[in-house]
Formats: C-alpha cells, sequence, structure tokens
C-alpha cells in the first residue's frame, strides 16, 4: 500500500508501541493507587508529562492529558468560555470559518449556551488576517480559538501575531482575551514552543504524530481560567477527571519526543517529495489545481482539484491500485457536501467537490510519489471519458 493519508492518522511508531506494551500487560496498575503497581503506574505518567513540557517549552504542570484532539479542543474552548463568562468577563468568542470541526462545532455548542461567536474568513490560500482578527477583538471578547495548521489544505496559520495582537489590546483596556490554538496537524513538521506562540492553550492528538488513538495533550498556561469539562475525580491536578489511559499517555510521550526531533530536515525531505507530486501531476494531468498555500503551508500536504470529476470517485480509483488518499469532503446524510475550508477560501464549488488530499508522512519515499504518478493520470482520464 501506498499510504498518503498522514493528516489522518499515522502509523503507531514502533518505539511508542515498544513503550506502551507493559502497560497493557503487568503494569496495569490505576495510577491513583497507594501500592507498587499504582505509583509505577503514576510515576510513567508524570515522566510522559515531562517529556511533553519538554517538547513543547511548557511546564509539566500546563501539560493535561486527554482522549484526543477532539476532547482537547471540547476543554479547552467551553473550559475556558465557561470560566471567564462566570468571572462576569463577557461572552463573545472569536474563531474561524476553517477550523476543524472539533472547533466549529464547539463553537457552534457554545452558541446554543448564550456565547456569540465571531467566524473570520480567510483568503483564497486559506489564511486568516491578523488585522481582521485584531478588528474583531472586543470588550466582551474572553476567548479566541485559530488553528495553527490547516488539516484540509496545509496552511499555516500567523498564530504568534494573532497572539501579539491579543496582547496589545489585553494592554490597551487591561482585559483579558485567552488564545487557544488547534496544532494538531502540526507536530513533526514545526517547532512548537509555547513561548515563541504566545498562547494560553494547544490541543494535540497523538495518533497524529505516531502514538495511539485515543490519547491527547491540552497545553493550559498556568493561571488560564478553566471549569473542567468532566466531572469526576481528581486527576491530571482535578482539571480532566477519569481514570488516565497510561499505556496511551506513556506512548504519546515517546511519539511526541520523537516527533520533535530533526524536524527541519523531514521537513525538508518531505517537502522535496510533495513538490515532486505536485509537479507531477500539473505535468501529466490537464485542469488539475492545487488548493491552498504556496508557502507558509505543511510540508506533507498537497490538495488538489481535478476539473470533471468528483473526488470520492478518484480516491476509489486509487485504492484499487493500492493508494490511500483522503477526499475533503464530509458526508451528511448520504449526500457528499464540499469542504467547509475550501469553500471559505472561494474555491467555486465545482472544484471543491473535485479535491483530493495527499499528505505525507516520515516513511514516504520516492517510490511512493512515483507510484502515484505512474497510475494517477491513467485513471483521472478513465474517469472523465
Ligand atoms: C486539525 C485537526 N483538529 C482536530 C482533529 C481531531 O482529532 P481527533 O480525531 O484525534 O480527536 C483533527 C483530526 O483529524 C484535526 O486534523
Amino acid at each position: 500500500m501506498v499510504y498518503l493519508d498522514h493528516a489522518a492518522t499515522t502509523p503507531l511508531h514502533p518505539a511508542a508501541r515498544e513503550a506502551m506494551l507493559p502497560y497493557l500487560g503487568d503494569r496495569f496498575g490505576n495510577p491513583s493507587g497507594l501500592y507498587a503497581i499504582g505509583r509505577e503506574a503514576q510515576a510513567a505518567v508524570d515522566g510522559a508529562r515531562q517529556k511533553v513540557a519538554a517538547c513543547l517549552g511548557a511546564r509539566p504542570s500546563e501539560i493535561l492529558f486527554t482522549s484526543g484532539g477532539t476532547e482537547s479542543i471540547n476543554s479547552a474552548l467551553c473550559g475556558i468560555a465557561y470560566a471567564m463568562r462566570r468571572a462576569g468577563a463577557g461572552a463573545h468568542v472569536i474563531t474561524t470559518a476553517i477550523e476543524h470541526h472539533a472547533g466549529i462545532h464547539t463553537a457552534q455548542h457554545l452558541e446554543e449556551l448564550g456565547f456569540e461567536v465571531t467566524y473570520l474568513g480567510c483568503d483564497p490560500h486559506g489564511r486568516v488576517s491578523v488585522e481582521e482578527f485584531a478588528a474583531a477583538l472586543r470588550p466582551d471578547t474572553v476567548l479566541a480559538s485559530v488553528m495553527l495548521a490547516n488539516n484540509e489544505v496545509g496552511t499555516i496559520q500567523p498564530i504568534a501575531e494573532i497572539a501579539h495582537a491579543v496582547r496589545d489590546y489585553a494592554r490597551e483596556r487591561s482585559h483579558r482575551v485567552l488564545l487557544h490554538t488547534d496544532a494538531v496537524q502540526a507536530p513533526g513538521w514545526l517547532d512548537l514552543d509555547m513561548a515563541a506562540l504566545g498562547v494560553d492553550a494547544l490541543s494535540l492528538s497523538s495518533h497524529k504524530f505516531g502514538g495511539p488513538k485515543g490519547s491527547g495533550i491540552l497545553y493550559l498556561r498556568r493561571a488560564t481560567p478553566f471549569r473542567p469539562l468532566l466531572a469526576g475525580g481528581g486527576q491530571e491536578m482535578q482539571k480532566r477527571a477519569g481514570t488516565e489511559n497510561v499505556a496511551g499517555i506513556v506512548a504519546t510521550g515517546v511519539a511526541l519526543e520523537i516527533a520533535s526531533t530533526g524536524v527541519a530536515a523531514r521537513a525538508a525531505r518531505v517537502r522535496a517529495l510533495r513538490e515532486r507530486l505536485r509537479e507531477g501531476i500539473l505535468a501529466a494531468v490537464p485542469d488539475a489545481s492545487p488548493n491552498g498555500c504556496q508557502e507558509n503551508c505543511l510540508p506533507n500536504n498537497l490538495n488538489v482539484s481535478f476539473g470533471g470529476l468528483e473526488s470520492e470517485t478518484l480516491v476509489a480509483a486509487l485504492d484499487r491500485r493500492g493508494i490511500a488518499t483522503s477526499s475533503g469532503s464530509a458526508c451528511s446524510n448520504s449526500t457528499w457536501e464540499p469542504s467547509h475550508v475550501l469553500m471559505a477560501m472561494g474555491v467555486p464549488i465545482r472544484r471543491a467537490v473535485a479535491s483530493v488530499r495527499f499528505s505525507l508522512g516520515d516513511s514516504t519515499t520516492d517510490a511512493d510519489i512515483q507510484a502515484v504518478l505512474d497510475v494517477l493520470p491513467a485513471e483521472v482520464a478513465a474517469i472523465r471519458a
């Protein structure tokens, strides 16, 4: 199989798998247990927290383990928004129209609970404007959430500049606005340093960087107002109730450490492969057009619209040739909806429903790219015919 859907999920890294196995076996203790295997489990969770904190330039006490990106995003948005409203700070939230559904649907949930949400648009490359963001800040704004890198087109958002805008606004008005970023697609491709990004909260999902599914990270800067989403026990410093997924947490620490090492070299190698794929497609397939940015984007993402077809047909044809890719459309009520990201970018609907995402990974080779270039032009021509 040629696997080009790393934005959907990545293979479990062998070292992460190795690290988690003992906690699926003999080391099954509950970290809350006061006996030896409980203490051992607690030490393993603490060790993973230290590893994650070191990778992010954060304090261990600022790292919470969750069940994945979706939970981290829900917790950050609801947890901060609820706490700020309860403190009487206001009930306005800023986000973007190109967030992952985990962000968009959480923002819609906040609207149902009486918050007002501003959804910022983007330019044709998928980039949010810092000026528009700054103009959307209001005296009752309590939270902003802008993704770091888009999962469909790979565009990287100017988060550090947005954080500056938030800080400038807060300084002038003595009014606090908390900033969250969905960084789920970033590990392995971008350096993640909390001080440089300037965010108060950041969400990650382990299976996007070589860890297991069902495990995630929420960075919450010290003293960030937060009301836990889940009611229950006092785990995770009273911020995330529920017995810890010890094996998943241990593997998450190992996977993030590996993903955070050699980022520049990995990005350069994979960017070159991505460029070869892009140029090969554009040279051999008529009426193919890339979606998203050319620069300031993830090195592993290529989103292309192929005129005159529907992307699901091409994804299925490539699958029959052993190539795994993804269509940007979402299936809702048994019809295919065009990607909300491409629509926000102003891509015409007939091209939005004809888009295929190729997302490369650490293990992608030259031969993988050649395999795609060998079959894609004929498959596209056959569908069009
Ligand atoms: C940008 C982004 N945010 C959030 C998520 C949700 O992560 P998970 O499905 O692991 O909860 C994803 C997963 O595709 C994503 O790509």
